[in-house]
């Protein structure tokens, strides 16, 4: 049996914390009912402590959810707890998520506590929340900056008192692949109880590198990952669902574990997110980007005319993409303007195609984009001036 990966989406938390992209209540509602549709296994529904409203779209998200296990983030505190408890004991599954700042700099500027004090406030904070719900998340904020062996002490803490998934954050994207996933192995192998929590990963991508050190994580042992449709989030944002769940499913060669996410719902889930929010997706964006499965090349496209997988390492349709685009520009060939001419109903002798060739090479070198209606005018004038 392949190890399960646990999908939590933290799209409308973490994603949802990027300048101008919050959701009402309905929107939420909408992404979440979304999110069930990918398959994911956690859906991270806001912060009940933030506000009324969020307290409100947690309620409303816990009540939806069919299948999925619904959290709340919360602070080492009770009010915090108690708030998250209220907003998610509707769902079916329920989950609290707690948190506290591990590394020097934020306990000593942030919190303003000592070491001692933090590892108190885990104590109080995850047995408080165990008493209230089964499922308890417990993450050590900036983990990546933290002392090993101060981590490592926290995290047997947290377990101790009953946190059942425990995330290691690299909550301002500093790691890299390699000291990624060396802390995971550090801490699972040197935690006495490390066997009773799931490890999760939770990646920003300030360096542009929250993928790729989330399966750097996974290879050591991580068997949870947050993250966030188109990788929307604090600052340069979260690790993007969809690039996780894609990796995993091409390089099941070298990443020898599966999700639940159900891939052809990608690109419904990205559109319905970027619609929301506001936020668009740069087109050479990986997987959902409008030019995912664009071939402008004339090599490029010679190739996937003859067979797609020359060019394309996954298919648009396996994503919920539609079809393969072959963009037509001053760098496309013959065969791909054949093509396209057949697609738009025209068959052309030898002699109109290479005049109509020519002509469209002329267009394309002074115009960035060639559009079907360029081709029409350039073909009916071709043929009329026969
Ligand atoms: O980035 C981070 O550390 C977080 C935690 C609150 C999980 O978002
Ligand atoms: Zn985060």
């Amino acid at each position: 049996m392949t190890d399960h990966i646990r999908i939590f989406d933290t799209t409308l938390r973490d994603g949802e914390q990027s300048p101008g992209c919050s959701m009402n209540l309905e929107e939420k509602l909408r992404v979440a009912a979304q999110l069930e549709a990918l398959g994911v296994d956690i859906i991270e529904a806001g912060f009940a402590i933030a506000s009324e409203g969020d307290f409100e779209a947690i309620v409303a998200v816990s009540r939806q959810c069919e299948r999925a296990i619904v959290a709340s983030l919360a602070r080492a505190a009770t009010g915090d707890i108690d708030r998250a408890w209220a907003a998610v004991r509707h769902a079916k599954s329920p989950r609290i998520h707690t948190f506290i700042a591990t590394s020097p700099l934020h306990m000593r500027v942030k919190l303003n506590k000592t070491p001692d004090e933090v590892i108190e406030a885990i104590r109080t904070s995850v047995s408080h929340a165990r008493n209230l719900c089964a499922d308890v998340e417990w993450s050590a904020e900036d983990a990546t900056r933290s002392d090993p062996d101060y981590l490592c002490r926290a995290v047997e803490t947290a377990i101790r008192c009953g946190a059942t998934t425990i995330n290691l954050p690299d909550t301002v994207g500093y790691a890299t692949p390699e000291t990624y996933g060396a802390m995971f192995r550090d801490v699972i192998g040197r935690v006495p109880n490390a066997d009773q929590a799931v490890f999760s990963t939770h990646c920003h991508n300030d360096l542009g590198l929250a993928v790729a050190n989330t399966l750097a994580a996974i290879m050591a042992g991580a068997r949870q990952c947050e993250a966030t449709v188109n990788g929307i989030g604090e600052r340069a944002g979260n690790a993007a669902v969809e690039e996780i769940a894609m990796a995993i499913r091409v390089r099941g060669d070298v990443l020898p574990v599966q999700t639940g996410i159900v891939a052809k719902e990608i690109t419904r889930a990205s559109r319905l997110v970027s619609g929301i929010t506001g936020m668009a997706v740069q087109a050479n964006k990986a997987i959902v980007g409008a030019n995912a499965f664009a071939h402008e090349s004339g090599i490029h496209q010679d190739g996937m005319i003859k067979d797609s997988s020359t060019y394309e390492i996954m298919t648009p349709d396996s994503v919920g993409q539609g079809a393969t685009n072959l963009v037509l520009g001053k760098h496309s060939g013959r065969a791909a303007f054949k093509q396209k001419l057949g697609e738009l109903g025209y068959d052309l002798s030898d002699n109109e195609f290479g005049d109509a060739f020519k002509r469209f090479k002329d267009l394309a070198d002074a115009k960035k984009a060639i559009w079907d209606e360029d081709i029409v005018a350039l073909v009916d004038d071709e043929v009329l001036r026969g």
